[in-house]
């Protein structure tokens, strides 16, 4: 959440350098934008209200430097106002700051600093950073003062800082992601035992995808460290020095060549990244089903023997979790919590070394997820991360990582690496079982029925339906056993990008009040399924259609209740994965027909790094 771009290098056009990294991390945060572009002596400070997608860096009035930083913005404090964009400025000019995250004492600093004389001009707790770092400045280099400065802030926190007259860049992180990027990284320099590595350029970015284009040697910054970025002592090329925020002394850090395409992030010939995504799923349960089965087995048998399994996610990945206690009950006959993310500290007490976190998260960075992790970490609680975001903080920090491998997720809205987590977690639950082999053919047959059905004639039906519902108000879901989390999933998805009210519930829990929201034509769309529970749903879908509702079945057999069927494969324990795409295209279709933004929904963002 909020985008954070930097850049120090050789080349003059550290301006336009930003706005293009910034353009591709606009799913962190899309209400406003800025960048600040270091001049002599002074900054150039560019600020909008809107999208950085919507910006021409070649209509703007770019200067030429080799250093600048930028922000694309998810307000926490402070209404979207240019003045509360990003970058901010100490009330002395001399410092800038883009910053993601939360300074939880801001309110206190900001009080200290106005007795010393320093005025504020934004609501935001940011501006309390770059004034901060402005007095530290009275008795310390840059750096120092920036440490200083850090020191004091209470909260999860990253940020980047300028100094009007110094060719230096400054990063610091507490909880936000960080990744330094180094063009022209030169190996010899033995980066790993001195804390130290060369490069033609520097970037700072919150995602590694930002700056990709024009390197993948990257230097991950990790909680309670910072980094210093110089021209070196013979001019030629530029330095980046690593330090603990708390001592001030040099660490080690790797320089590690990642792999990730930077073309595979493209929209291609599809008109939004969510429909993109949605079709290729054709082929990521198929990859998330490629797992290293040695630890597959080493999961499969923490799991055993723990004494309490917490599986927690948030969002989506929270209903993925939802679903896997269904389908470990089932398929494993085993019982697993499920908690969100935000609210696991809440069962501390029944934390042992005994226990076991399972996390789910796309991007790995997701704050309320690793919050719990200090907690796991705390009470020595063994840790997986199912995890999409290969290096990410999640990634980094769990014990055992079972990779999702969907590729790069763009669209705000969770698609396909939902789909891979639960092929994951199902795979998981028939490892447990010591079925694993059934299990892949399960999973493998479901992959290619999806394969086979996730067709253009298949996402014109759903927008025929999307036709027809696309001025409702309301519309709710049903599902039983693991459907009833994907009941929760297909209504999050169709708020997300229709902005249609939704709400999922359990098929049985209907009829103890929610049925009371029911009027003619307001749609009901049930996961049915084929054999087990079947009769039960539809009883409750003819509670509903009594009624007058609108019934939109999702099942593979056709029923006489439903107004419009959407047929799905019968894939056994897979039929989550299957039940949820074409709500997925729905949703997808509704956003479109209601001229919404699908990518980029209004208020949200897709990595949550703030509590
Ligand atoms: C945000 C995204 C959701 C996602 C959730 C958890 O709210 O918009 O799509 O499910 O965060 O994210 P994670 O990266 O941990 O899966």
């Amino acid at each position: 959440m909020c985008g954070i771009f930097a850049y120090l290098g050789d080349k003059k056009t550290a301006g336009k350098l930003v706005v293009e990294g910034l353009k591709k991390l606009e799913y962190r945060g899309y209400d406003s934008f800025g960048i600040a572009e270091k001049l002599p002596n002074k900054f150039q400070i560019i600020k909008k209200v809107g999208k950085i997608s919507d910006f021409d860096p070649n209509k703007a009035k770019l200067a030429s430097t080799n250093l600048a930083i930028g922000h694309t913005r998810w307000a926490t404090h402070g209404g979207v106002t240019k003045l509360n964009a990003h970058p901010h400025l100490s009330s002395n000019g001399k410092i800038a700051v883009v910053h993601n995250g939360i300074v939880e004492n801001h309110d206190a600093l900001r009080k200290a600093l106005q007795k010393k004389g320093v005025k504020f001009i934004s609501q935001t707790d940011t501006e309390v950073i770059p004034n901060l770092i402005a007095a530290e400045l009275e008795k310390n280099d840059f750096p120092t003062a920036v440490r200083k400065a850090a020191k004091k802030i209470k909260g999860r926190y990253s940020f980047v800082a300028l100094k009007h007259d110094e060719e230096t860049l400054v990063a610091a992180r507490n909880g936000s992601p960080l990744i330094v990027g180094v063009e022209k990284f030169y190996p010899k320099n033995d980066g790993e035992r001195h804390g130290k590595a060369d490069g033609s350029a520097f970037f700072i970015a919150s995602d590694v995808p930002a700056f990709l284009a024009y390197t993948s040697d990257v230097s991950y910054l990790d909680d309670e460290q910072m980094v210093v970025i110089t021209r070196s002592p013979l001019g030629d090329h530029f330095h980046g020095r690593f330090f603990n925020l708390n001592t001030g002394e040099a660490v080690p850090k790797r320089i590690v060549s990642i792999e990730l395409a930077a073309g595979k992030a493209e929209k291609g010939s599809f008109e939004h990244f969510m429909l993109k995504e949605i079709f290729e799923q054709k082929e990521t349960i198929a990859k998330a089903l490629n797992q290293d089965e040695k630890q597959l087995k080493l999961v499969a048998q923490m799991i055993k023997k723990a004494y309490g399994s917490f599986f927690i996610g948030c969002g989506t990945a929270g209903k993925v979790c939802a679903a896997a206690e269904y389908l470990f009950a089932s398929i494993a006959k085993k019982h697993i919590n499920v908690i969100f993310g935000s609210e696991f500290d809440t069962q501390e007490a029944f934390l042992t070394p005994k226990t076991l976190l399972v996390a789910v998260s796309q991007s790995g960075e997701t704050a309320d997820v690793l919050e719990a992790y200090k907690i796991a970490k705390k009470k020595k609680v063994k840790t997986v991360g199912v995890v999409n975001v290969a290096g990410s903080s999640i990634a980094r920090s769990s014990d055992v990582i079972l990779p999702v491998n969907a590729g790069v997720e763009k669209a705000v809205a969770s698609t396909k690496a939902t789909t891979a987590q639960l092929a994951i977690l199902t795979l998981l639950a028939y490892t447990v079982a010591g079925k694993l082999e059934e299990g892949k053919r399960v999973l493998a047959e479901a992959a290619s029925q999806i394969n086979d059905f996730l067709n253009p004639r298949y996402s014109a039906h759903l927008k025929t339906i999307a036709e027809k519902i696309k001025n409702v108000e309301s519309m709710y879901v049903i599902g039983k056993g693991a459907d009833f989390p994907m009941a929760l999933e297909a209504a999050i998805k169709l708020q997300e990008v229709s902005y249609i009210h939704a709400e999922g519930f359990a098929a049985g829990e209907l009829k103890h009040g929610p049925l009371a929201l029911i009027e003619k034509n307001t749609p009901l769309i049930a996961f049915v399924p084929a054999e087990r529970f079947r009769h039960d749903v539809l009883s409750n879908v003819a509670e509903v259609k009594a009624r007058g509702g609108m019934i939109i079945g999702v099942s593979p057999k056709n029923d006489a209740l439903f107004d419009e069927w959407i047929r799905v494969p019968n894939v056994d324990t897979a039929q989550p994965i299957v039940n949820i795409i074409p709500i997925q295209l729905l949703a997808y279709h509704l956003a479109v027909l209601r001229k919404n933004n699908p990518d980029l929904p209004r208020n949200l963002a897709k990595s949550v790094t703030v509590k």
